[in-house]
């Protein structure tokens, strides 16, 4: 059987940090409060002038790179981001120009904090069915946009970023041995659209809006559909949470890791963690985590991954991953 098997990674910040103190001159919030309670020690943000595309075609680029391929080498790209730069076209599409490309076919998918995980089930799904071959999956935001920077409840939260990841058609063998994509699980809920949403959009106010999040509600939610969807994709892959090397979570918040974890059994230490430095940068926030791991080392060969996210809709899903 074909196995979609993760090849490269990469990723992009942008330059600018802004730490919990400088938010404090602007907001009534604290360094103490937002450590406390989300883990967070500060996020990047992009500059003026730079886009969403960019971020993902850097994170491409760099993705590239760690394999060794160009962009010739790649006839699918999808783009999971709910930040485009425009309505439309989609970023894939920019990107897919960015990188020089004039083959293949870019598109964009809209699972906000999951898109990655709804973006690698479908590249994995369209590769392993045999119509493309090698895919850039990338996951990119830039949050800072659709922020209230005067709402304490959701601002010290979010961070821009991007990351992507190459995936390759390779022979498997059908069993949770191979190296690759060996299991993907997804959700969607919509009664909980107004828990976390965009108070705007083309189609209805004709403004681009700005996120709104009743927190803790999603918190509740978050850590129950987290533990359960880790453990249904475990279970469709035949494999047991204490086979899992890292998890490579969605960074909402730190309590939100150490709770589903401790759900799984699973000690924190073996749970891949960048909330404090990028904060939640949505869709972006897996490939940045899995990104790190990989360079500096953590991530080994044929080490089992957990890839999990949770976000707005309500959706959520997870992957399992033999690296
Ligand atoms: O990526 C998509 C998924 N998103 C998430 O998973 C986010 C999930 N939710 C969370 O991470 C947490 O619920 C938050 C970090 C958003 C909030 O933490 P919490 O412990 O649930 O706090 P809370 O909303 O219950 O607020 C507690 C208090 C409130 O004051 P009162 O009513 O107790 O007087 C808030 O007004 O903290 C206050 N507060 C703040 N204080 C200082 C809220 N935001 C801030 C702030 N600085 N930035």
């Amino acid at each position: 059987m074909i196995r979609a098997r993760i090849i490269g990674t990469g990723s992009y910040l942008p330059q600018h940090i802004l730490s919990n103190v400088e938010l404090a001159a602007r907001v009534d919030t604290s360094d103490e409060w937002i450590v406390e309670r989300t883990g967070i020690r500060q996020r990047h943000i992009a500059a003026e002038g730079e886009f969403t595309s960019d971020l993902a075609t850097e994170a491409a680029r760099k993705a590239l790179e760690s394999c060794g391929l160009t962009p010739d080498d790649i006839d699918l790209i999808v783009v999971a981001t709910a930040t485009p730069d425009q309505t439309f076209p989609a970023c894939a599409t920019v990107v897919q120009h960015k990188l020089g490309m004039i083959h293949g076919v870019a598109f964009d998918v809209a699972a906000v904090c999951s898109g990655f995980l709804y973006a690698l089930q479908v590249a994995d799904a369209l590769i392993t069915s045999g119509a493309y071959r090698t895919a850039l999956v990338i996951g990119a935001e830039t949050f800072s946009r659709i922020l209230d920077w005067e709402d304490r409840g959701t601002c010290v939260l979010f961070g821009d970023g991007a990351g992507a990841v190459v995936l390759r058609a390779e022979a498997g063998t059908g069993t949770a041995v191979d190296r690759g994509i060996l299991a993907t699980r997804l959700h969607s809920d919509g009664r909980y659209n107004d828990l976390l949403y965009v108070d705007g959009g083309p189609g209805s106010t004709g403004t681009t809006g700005k996120l709104r999040m009743k927190g803790r509600e999603v918190f509740r939610h978050a850590v129950t559909n987290l533990a359960a969807v880790m453990t249904e994709t475990l279970g469709a892959a035949g494999l047991d949470p204490a086979e899992v090397a890292w998890v490579i979570p969605h960074q909402a918040n730190l309590r939100i890791l150490e709770g589903t974890a401790k759900k799984l059994g699973l000690p924190i230490e073996r749970v891949v963690v960048t909330v404090d430095r990028h904060a939640n940068t949505s869709a972006a926030s897996v490939p940045l985590a899995l990104d790190a791991a990989v360079r500096d080392g953590r991530v080994k060969a044929n080490d089992l991954l957990l890839l999990e996210a949770m976000g707005g809709g309500f959706t959520w899903g997870a992957a399992a991953v033999r690296w």
